[in-house]
């Protein structure tokens, strides 16, 4: 186990777990929105309660969860320990040095990007996965079979007009934190090609920026407009 010891111990090491643990919660959120897409079915919620009763029941999925909450622990506790550690190695900053000229917003914010969404997963978990798991959701009915109507909670959480605000806001953390996260975990794992490289970046920069936190964020939103009568 020397191995795990000195990865742990060391800069690139560190930064190799926190691409690896980065890249995996990336594939997840495909899995996530993707899935959360059923709240547009307007099928009065069968089709969410019905996605989210696999996602908790599938042993695969399930034993993937632990992988992916220890994941996100992994990944904020990397970044915390990297952060401390360059700042004791360098506490007086070089007198002339201008960030701003040389990167851009994203990667000089990922510290504090990350922190609100470490905190926006937490309380996201709070209001649908403790509820699911250990709150008391109440049934729905579909061909004989029983269901948590979790589409329920969906309904009162993002009925609530500064709830919807705080997704958006969170969102928009999102679409920052991948637009230098994603290809930033390429470039340390040292995955560089002639080819491909663009291909990552756009994929980065528009996909993982842009249409999934503008997906997620089009969910409360929805939501919010069909509980009040809009839609
Ligand atoms: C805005 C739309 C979203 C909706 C409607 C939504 C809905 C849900 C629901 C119902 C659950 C509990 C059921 C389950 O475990 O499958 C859940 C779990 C979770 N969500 Fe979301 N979510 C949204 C966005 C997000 C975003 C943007 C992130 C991350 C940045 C996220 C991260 C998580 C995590 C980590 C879990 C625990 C997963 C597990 O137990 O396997 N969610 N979400």
């Amino acid at each position: 186990m020397a191995w795990v010891t000195q990865t742990l111990s060391s800069s690139l090491g560190r930064k190799v777990i926190m691409s690896l643990t980065g890249l995996f919660l990336s594939s997840f959120l495909i899995i996530h929105m993707a899935g959360n897409l059923q709240l547009f079915k307007g099928d009065g919620g069968r089709s969410f309660n019905e996605y989210t009763y696999f996602m908790t029941h599938n042993p695969l999925i399930m034993t993937v969860s632990y992988l992916l909450y220890s994941s996100i622990l992994v990944h904020a506790l990397m970044a915390f320990i990297l952060t401390r550690y360059n700042q004791s190695s360098r506490p007086v900053k070089y007198a002339y040095s201008k960030p701003e000229a040389n990167s851009d917003w994203s990667s000089r914010n990922m510290g504090i990007l990350g922190t609100v969404l470490l905190l926006f997963i937490l309380i996201h978990m709070r209001t649908f996965w403790y509820e699911m798991h250990f709150g008391s959701v109440p049934m729905a009915e579909y061909d004989g079979k029983e269901y948590k109507d979790l589409y329920s909670v969906v309904q009162a959480a993002f009925g609530e007009l500064w709830y919807v605000v705080l997704y958006v806001v969170c969102m928009v953390a999102l679409g920052y934190h991948m637009a230098h996260g994603f290809q930033s975990g390429f470039q340390t794992l040292g995955i560089r090609h002639r080819k491909y490289t663009p291909i990552i970046e756009s994929l980065g920069k528009y996909f993982f920026a842009i249409i999934v936190p503008a997906a997620f964020a089009s969910m409360p939103i929805y939501v919010y407009l069909q509980v009040h009568h809009f839609i």
